[in-house]
């Protein structure tokens, strides 16, 4: 049996299924149940957000053989075509291969013409920005007086480069890349429905790793779970995604709030002799004081983390002073490029280490200030030098 890959086995076959572009979908959806969809739509985001996706739902919305409708029935010649990419009144254009003015002029002949069997003539056209200016200006002329049975659906990640003449004559949707916290939970419900075992924390690596695209989150799962089986452990999900284990990160972080050299040189021996990147290390040691940081200042944990890392994370925060979170999290940060560039990285990072065990302030600003002031105010009759900044 050949095996499809997960973005196309899980593109959404309905809009309530899209996730994360909840503002598009609901626009399109009033539109359609009012009878008031626009002749041309311009859906406008990253990569791998849905906008193809969408463009083939509103196809359908619009040429189902129970619609016009917003649940489009799904099993209809007209649905299960568009599904296939093979309605003959449907035509997915690849911008970018067919930018010429001789491409749209095709278009526009046959646009003339009724739809051969459903109800309207859609063009998708994808990567519009890349058509040129003579294939714009002859489009232009069709979106200004378009045959009432033919709508266009424009697709594009860069929306800036589309004449303005264009962008006026379409209404626009903006995908956002999706938001961490629903990622994660499309995720799980895609490995139940594959019966694969993806512990929440090896997701929630794979959600970080895809920056709010959807499929790529979905083809890095792909290649987890062909280099590791159907219930790969956390390591070894790191390591397919050529990153590092969450435990490994957090007892570093743990040793640096809680200013423990001596573990922190013990650890550094370890992953040294294990080979990790120390520069990939020091990233995502940066990101844990980051989340810290947030669960310091909001009270919770980020949402983006899996359930089972979020006590770990708040309990560590409660632990630590918010001062020095933000220095750590500026020794640490501000050291990645230096250990990237350095002849010896570990010698970069293991001074890293201790400059942030020693810089840190471990009480917040204003217990400094009043400790200082108070010192100041008995310096008079109170012993002298400088007060020690480092509580031990
Ligand atoms: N908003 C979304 N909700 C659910 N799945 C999505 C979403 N966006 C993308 N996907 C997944 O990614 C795949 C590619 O999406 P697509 O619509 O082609 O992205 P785009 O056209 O924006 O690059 C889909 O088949 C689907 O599996
Ligand atoms: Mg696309
Ligand atoms: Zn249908």
């Amino acid at each position: 049996m050949s095996y499809t890959v997960l973005a196309r086995k899980y593109r959404p076959q309905k809009f309530e299924d899209m996730t994360g572009q909840e503002h598009v979908v609901r626009t399109i959806e009033n539109a359609i149940k009012l009878g008031r969809v626009a002749h041309a739509y311009l859906f406008a985001g990253p990569r791998g957000t849905g906008k193809t996706t969408a463009a083939r739902l509103l196809a359908r919305a619009l040429n189902c053989e129970k619609g016009p409708t917003a649940t489009p029935c799904g099993v209809c010649q007209a649905c299960t075509e568009i599904r296939d990419g093979i309605s003959i009144d449907v035509a997915e254009i690849d911008g970018a291969s067919n930018n010429g003015v001789e491409n749209v002029r095709e278009i526009r002949e046959n646009a003339k013409y009724l739809p051969q069997r459903d109800r309207h003539k859609i063009y998708i056209i994808d990567e519009v920005h890349m058509l040129s200016g003579a294939a714009f200006n002859a489009l232009l002329k069709t979106l200004e007086e378009p045959p009432g049975h033919v709508k266009f659906i424009f697709a594009t990640t860069e929306p800036q480069k589309l004449p303005d003449t264009i962008l006026s004559r379409c209404q626009r949707h903006n995908f956002r890349r999706i938001p961490q916290a629903a990622m994660l939970k499309r995720l799980q419900q895609i490995c139940a429905m594959e019966k694969v075992q993806v512990t929440d924390r090896s997701l929630s690596l794979l959600v970080r790793q895809s920056e709010g695209g959807m499929r790529d989150a979905l083809s890095l799962l792909d290649q987890v779970l062909s280099a590791c089986g159907e219930s790969p452990t956390d390591e070894q999900v790191a390591d397919a995604l050529g990153a590092i284990d969450r435990t490994l990160v957090h007892a570093f972080a743990t040793a640096l709030v809680q200013r423990d050299a001596k573990t922190l040189m013990q650890r550094i021996e370890e992953v040294w002799s294990r080979g990790v990147d120390l520069r990939r290390l020091a990233e995502e040691l940066a990101f844990e004081l980051r989340h810290l940081f947030i669960a310091k200042s909001t009270g919770a944990a980020p949402e983006e983390l899996a359930e089972t890392d979020r006590d770990a994370v708040l309990l560590l925060a409660r632990d630590a002073d918010a001062a020095q979170l933000a220095r750590l999290f500026d020794v640490v940060h501000g050291s990645v490029w230096e250990i990237a560039r350095a002849a010896q990285p570990r010698l970069a990072f293991e001074m890293t280490l201790l400059k942030g065990v020693y810089l840190a302030p471990a009480a917040a600003i204003p217990e400094l200030i009043a400790r200082v002031e108070k010192l100041s105010a008995g310096a008079s009759g109170g012993r002298s030098g400088a007060p020690s900044f480092r509580a031990s």
